[in-house]
């Protein structure tokens, strides 16, 4: 399977500096093993989509979608509107949403769907507060998490879902999650994702977010059941972000 490294730019960005850092990203010289996605502001697919070229590298990601094909949703977008666009990844439920806009697991859930009916592909995220990992809650936390948001999916729909596993207090804090904790945690992930969907559960990517950087995202991709990456901060330099890709799997 492919590695999976999928950049993260939350509200980065607009249309003209998208374009500028996706042709400058285009430059860089990338592994081949690598599936390579980059998640920009829903205003910016436009301009990140014309600045692509024909090769098609990096693949568009959304960092958000509503349920409902079309209607009464101001200020919503949904799965056709990314589509149009080409997107191939949709995040759903990062912890950012979760924390700042109320996002709830039936709200996940919901969105996954809709996404994996129109062919994107959800990229679930689930991850637990520090205050529930020094209660020891971390494991089932996630469990829950995950269980609540693909209680709608099919294992084998149109669009395979990957899972990211991103820790709420390694986000952006440079506090990165130790690979043994991570291990444990993506075999619990894998776990719950083979219960559910049989052997299709041992192909779903589970990736690890929270401080990834040129320095540990080699460490995390040499892990077993981590098969991939979700990086915020350094992800906004695209010179950057393909060293770190070039980091990810040596020559
Ligand atoms: P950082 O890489 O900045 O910690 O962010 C991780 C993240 O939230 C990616 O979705």
């Amino acid at each position: 399977m492919h590695k999976l490294i999928i950049a993260n730019w939350k509200m980065h960005y607009g249309p003209v500096k998208a374009g500028a850092w996706i042709r400058a990203f285009r430059r860089e010289r990338l592994p081949k093993e690598l599936e390579i996605a980059v998640a920009v502001p829903h205003v910016s697919l436009p301009a990140a989509r014309a600045s692509l070229g024909r090769a098609g590298v990096p693949l568009l990601a959304a960092q958000d979608v509503f349920w409902a094909d079309e209607g009464a949703f101001t200020g919503e977008v949904s799965p056709a509107m990314l589509k149009e666009f080409g997107t191939s990844f949709c995040l759903v439920g990062h912890s950012e949403r979760r924390a700042h806009l109320g996002e709830t697991d039936e709200m996940v859930a919901k969105k996954a769907v809709a996404l994996q009916k129109t062919g994107i592909r959800p990229v679930i995220c689930i991850g637990e507060t520090e205050a529930q990992r020094k209660k020891g809650e971390h494991l089932k936390v996630v469990r829950a998490e995950l269980t609540a948001a693909i209680a709608g999916l099919k294992g084998d729909g149109q669009a395979p879902m990957v899972v990211a596993y991103e820790p709420v207090w390694a986000i952006g804090t440079g506090k990165s999650c130790s690979t043994e904790d991570a291990k444990q945690m993506h075999e619990a992930i894998r776990a719950v994702l083979v219960k559910k969907f049989g052997k299709l559960g041992e192909e779903i990517p589970v990736l690890y977010g929270g401080s990834v950087d040129t320095r540990n995202v080699a460490d995390y991709l040499s892990t077993t059941n981590i098969d991939g990456v979700l990086v915020g901060g350094a992800s906004l330099d695209p010179r950057q972000f393909g060293l770190l890709c070039r980091t990810a799997m040596p020559n």
